[in-house]
């Protein structure tokens, strides 16, 4: 039988597929009690997080970077822990992959900022990468910092003088936050010492809080 001659049961029929997608990508996930659960080492964003998040968006960092890790391993890879950070914090020589973004991170974003355009790097696992040095250079002169980099200069969050602003400070404290929402650093360095035990335990270095830039 031509199921395409008989239009009236093909539309039945696609109809009937197309709940059963749905059903299942959309209803089944969203009725799960634990989606909006935050996970266990989520904590919600300070003030001062919260203030840098409002710069985030309205300085439309949002439209060049996503915040979300995929299962992909490109992306796990690409934004997990590189040998030479992993030695330099923590003094294994380890390549520590980022976990994909889980439900519980996000509970504390209203609206959350996912993003759909990955013009410069997915920002989910950046807090914690650079100090705040680091990233108060690469705000003002993005080059200074990466070489060739097409992101904008954000010399309005500095003052003429080159000290940053408090939307400046704000802002860096809101990126230092970026999945810190679990443990992955620490919970995968534990994990390649388990399966390394020749490896000695070195202590880990704590990294840089906002706090210690602002004024
Ligand atoms: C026109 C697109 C564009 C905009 C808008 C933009 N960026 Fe970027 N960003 C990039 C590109 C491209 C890179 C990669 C090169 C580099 O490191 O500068 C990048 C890199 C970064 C990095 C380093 C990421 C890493 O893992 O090395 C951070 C942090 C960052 N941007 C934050 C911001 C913030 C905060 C804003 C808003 C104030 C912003 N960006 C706006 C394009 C953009």
């Amino acid at each position: 039988m031509k199921l395409e001659a008989k239009a009236f049961l093909l539309v039945v029929v696609v109809a009937a597929f197309m709940f059963l997608g749905s059903y299942f990508t959309m209803v089944v996930p969203l009725s799960d009690p634990t989606l909006n659960d935050p996970g266990k080492d989520a904590k919600p964003y300070t003030a001062l997080e919260l203030q840098g998040r409002q710069t985030y968006i309205s300085e439309g960092c949002v439209y060049c970077h996503t915040q979300q890790v995929r299962s992909l391993l490109e992306e796990t890879q690409r934004y997990g822990m590189g040998e030479e950070e992993t030695f330099k914090r923590f003094g294994i020589r380890a390549l520590i992959q980022a976990p994909p973004s889980q439900p519980g991170e996000y509970v504390f974003d209203k609206p959350h900022l996912l993003g759909t355009r990955r013009t410069g790097p997915d920002l989910g696992r950046v807090g914690g990468k650079y100090d705040n040095t680091w990233h108060l250079n690469h705000l003002r002169d993005p080059r200074s910092t990466s070489p060739g980099s097409i992101m904008p200069s954000y010399t309005w969050l500095f003052t003429k003088a080159g000290q940053p602003t408090p939307d400046a400070i704000a802002l860096v404290a809101y990126l230092q936050k970026l999945g810190s929402n679990i443990k992955w650093r620490e919970e995968g360095v534990a994990q390649y010492k388990m399966l390394h035990p020749e490896l000695q335990q070195a202590p880990p270095v704590v990294a840089q809080t906002a706090k210690e830039v602002a004024p």
